[in-house]
């Protein structure tokens, strides 16, 4: 698909509020401050595509975008473990990423980004229980990974494999670089395997 021709649709606060599950979906998800909205706008070639920003919390929404004016959608979820926000308010967007996950019928795999030097805290620990169980199918950048040295970078990525080993067939992880484009090639293909296959 020609992600470089992807438009924004809609933004839903709530579950409820989501567009009609038409064509097949892929979520971009992750940590506050992961780099979700500038993995989006790497790989559709637009800087104002998803909004980005230093503080952690900007997306507090599920925002829809549309590949091609076609059916296929890419997600842009809110941030996980902002620590800014009220607990209320955490515990409500918690909530309706939960429901999202767990009930959008047209989800056909899901972006998981990790800050390649932060690898694997608690939420992408069960972002990851939660593709085993549930047979999601799961793709982690490591993100940012502009910030180690190229050796560090694949070791880094070598050690996250080989954790995940055992489920080689559901969970895929690669190098990801906003700032240099790196990897945008290969998150491609998998997205086409996701939409297309
Ligand atoms: P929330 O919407 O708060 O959940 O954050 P997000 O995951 O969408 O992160 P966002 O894309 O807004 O990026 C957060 C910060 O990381 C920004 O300051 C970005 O410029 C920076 N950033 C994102 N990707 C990269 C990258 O590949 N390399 C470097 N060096 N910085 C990056
Ligand atoms: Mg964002």
């Amino acid at each position: 698909l020609n992600y470089r021709a992807t438009s924004f649709l809609i933004s839903a606060a709530r579950f409820d509020q989501c567009p009609p599950a038409t064509g097949r979906e892929v979520a971009f998800a992750g940590r506050s401050n992961a780099g979700k909205s500038s993995a989006l706008n790497a790989l559709t070639g637009s800087n104002k595509l998803a909004r980005t920003s230093k503080t952690p919390g900007r997306t507090q929404l599920i925002n829809f975008f549309t590949i091609n004016n076609g059916e296929h959608k890419l997600v842009d979820l809110p941030g996980y473990g902002f620590a800014k926000v009220p607990e209320a308010m955490k515990l409500e967007w918690q909530k309706e990423l939960g429901t999202y996950l767990e009930e959008r019928p047209n989800l056909v795999g899901v972006v998981l980004l990790v800050d390649i030097r932060h690898p694997l805290k608690e939420f992408d620990e069960m972002m990851i229980d939660w593709a085993i169980t549930s047979g999601m199918p799961l793709h982690i950048l490591l993100t940012k990974s502009d910030k180690l040295k190229f050796g560090a970078a694949k070791a880094a990525l070598q050690k996250l494999r080989n954790q995940l080993r055992d489920h080689k067939d559901l969970i895929t992880v690669q190098l990801f670089s906003s700032l240099n484009k790196v990897g945008i090639d290969e998150l491609s293909a998998q997205l086409d395997h996701w939409y297309l296959a």
